[in-house]
């Protein structure tokens, strides 16, 4: 397939509502053919999520893969590469924590970020059934900071303190200990 270039932080349409993916069009080649180059892409750039948007494709669609083990947010479960169409966030408990997070459209910076520690996730999978799945702590991270994207939010937009928004280069050498 091909990897398809990363629209970055600026372009307009990273900041635009994503459109659902109809149930017809989940099994269809095009949208097969979609996946492939995000999961391809998400391989050449390095990442552990990509929403369809980041390849300016206005679709309620994202991937995930975790390789699991030591990272740097420590040590964290592999999930394997998981297709989302049409996701939602239903937050189960509003307690926060932070996490530094990254972003294939933020190149180069890393932003501290609280978020809700507990969510449910309803989607449905490239097989076109329904799925729910409940996630804790940095995975719930990562699925809201994936989803947001068909929302046309970017991580940015939850930082509280802004002292708390540096290069990445920085944040190794000053903060990733
Ligand atoms: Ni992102």
């Amino acid at each position: 397939m091909a990897v398809r270039k990363i629209i970055r932080m600026g372009h307009p349409n990273l900041r635009v509502p994503a459109q659902p993916v109809a149930a017809s069009d989940i099994r269809s080649e095009p949208v097969k053919r979609l996946i492939a180059d995000m999961v391809d892409t998400l391989h050449d750039y390095g990442g552990i999520g990509l929403a369809a948007p980041q390849i300016d494709e206005p679709l309620r669609l994202a991937i995930i893969e975790i390789p699991g083990g030591e990272s740097r947010y420590g040590k964290i479960e592999a999930m394997p590469l998981t297709v989302f169409f049409n996701p939602s966030v239903e937050v189960l408990d509003p307690t926060t924590a932070g996490y530094w997070e990254g972003c294939l459209s933020v190149p180069g910076l890393r932003g501290f970020v609280e978020r809700p520690q507990h969510i449910r996730v309803n989607y449905t999978n490239g097989h076109g059934e329904s799925q729910s799945l409940e996630l804790q702590g940095f995975w719930a991270t990562v699925f809201q900071h994936e989803f947001d994207h068909l929302d046309g939010r970017l991580y940015i937009d939850h930082i509280t303190d802004p002292t708390k928004l540096v290069f990445e280069e920085e944040f190794n050498r000053y903060l990733n200990n």
